[in-house]
């Protein structure tokens, strides 16, 4: 992809804008749209996570940008208790001092658990890939705050635009990019929800590693999980998706079917099941 813009606008439904920026690329909101301040992960944070935590380069990973919205939507979105947020990742390898090779990871995020509602369920999210491709890990667990946790099934999930992903309850999962491209995501979410970093943090993050493999990537396990199962490549076809992979843009799609997306605010009433 050559440093210049990218107009992202028909694959959202508004008006967002993929630009390089002084060091690796940044989103710009068009005309009338609003967010949080937008913040960037650097390397420096996620180092517990790393395969390799002297890893050191490069230092900004991705640019986080929550609860976009347009004002005159704001009404729905708070009402259904939802938020709606964009991410944008670098592409390349964590290497120290800006050498990559092969063993070293690609970049990612840092990779969370999502918080229990009152009834212990967790809440679930939706995820839909706008630009590049990467790869979902989820880590399905008994209990995310059990250390060591027993992991049930790990899942390589293979991410390409337009792609829509549902993290299921109870699932870790850091996002991957993977080549040369920036990847740029979207998520709805549960507007009450706090990432839990923690319990991947003491693990040194998932139970494998996606590391560089010459122009590919190939899995390499943490060896701070003992009985991880296998992982399982599968595409996000494979997966549930309760009818969103054929919506278009997830945004607009909520405008006109809020209900839709009401089972990540109450995912007691069956939204979590796989
Ligand atoms: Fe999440």
């Amino acid at each position: 992809m050559t440093k210049a813009e990218k107009d992202l606008t028909d694959a959202l439904g508004i008006p967002v804008f993929l630009v390089a920026a002084e060091v690796g690329w940044q989103l710009r909101l068009g005309e009338g749209l609003v967010s949080e301040k937008p913040q960037v992960r650097r390397i420096g944070e996620i180092k517990p996570v790393l395969k390799n935590p002297q890893a050191d380069h490069p230092e900004l990973l991705y640019w986080m940008y929550r609860d976009v919205r347009r004002p005159e939507d704001e009404h729905l979105i708070f009402q259904h208790s939802l938020r709606y947020d964009l991410t944008v990742f670098n592409p390349g390898v964590l290497s120290v001092g800006g050498t990559p090779g092969d063993g070293d990871e690609w970049n990612k995020a840092a990779g969370h658990y999502h918080p229990f509602t009152v009834s212990g369920n967790a809440f679930p999210e939706v995820y839909q890939v706008v630009s590049g491709s990467g790869l979902f890990l989820l880590q399905e667990v008994d209990d995310p705050f059990s250390v060591p946790p027993v992991v049930k099934r790990f899942l390589i999930v293979t991410v390409e635009p337009g792609d829509v992903l549902i993290i299921p309850s109870h699932c870790a999962h850091p996002t991957i990019v993977i080549g040369d491209e920036p990847l740029v995501t979207v998520n709805w979410v549960a507007r009450s929800f706090d990432s839990q970093y923690t319990p991947i943090k003491l693990m040194g993050g998932v139970a494998y590693y996606i590391v560089k493999d010459g122009d590919g990537w190939a899995v390499e396990p943490n060896p701070r999980y003992r009985n991880a199962p296998e992982p399982e490549r599968v595409s996000c076809k494979d997966l549930p998706d309760k009818g969103l992979s054929t919506v278009g843009p997830v945004y607009p799609h909520f405008l006109k079917e809020p209900k839709a997306y009401d089972f990540l605010v109450h995912p007691d009433e069956g939204g979590s099941e796989r």
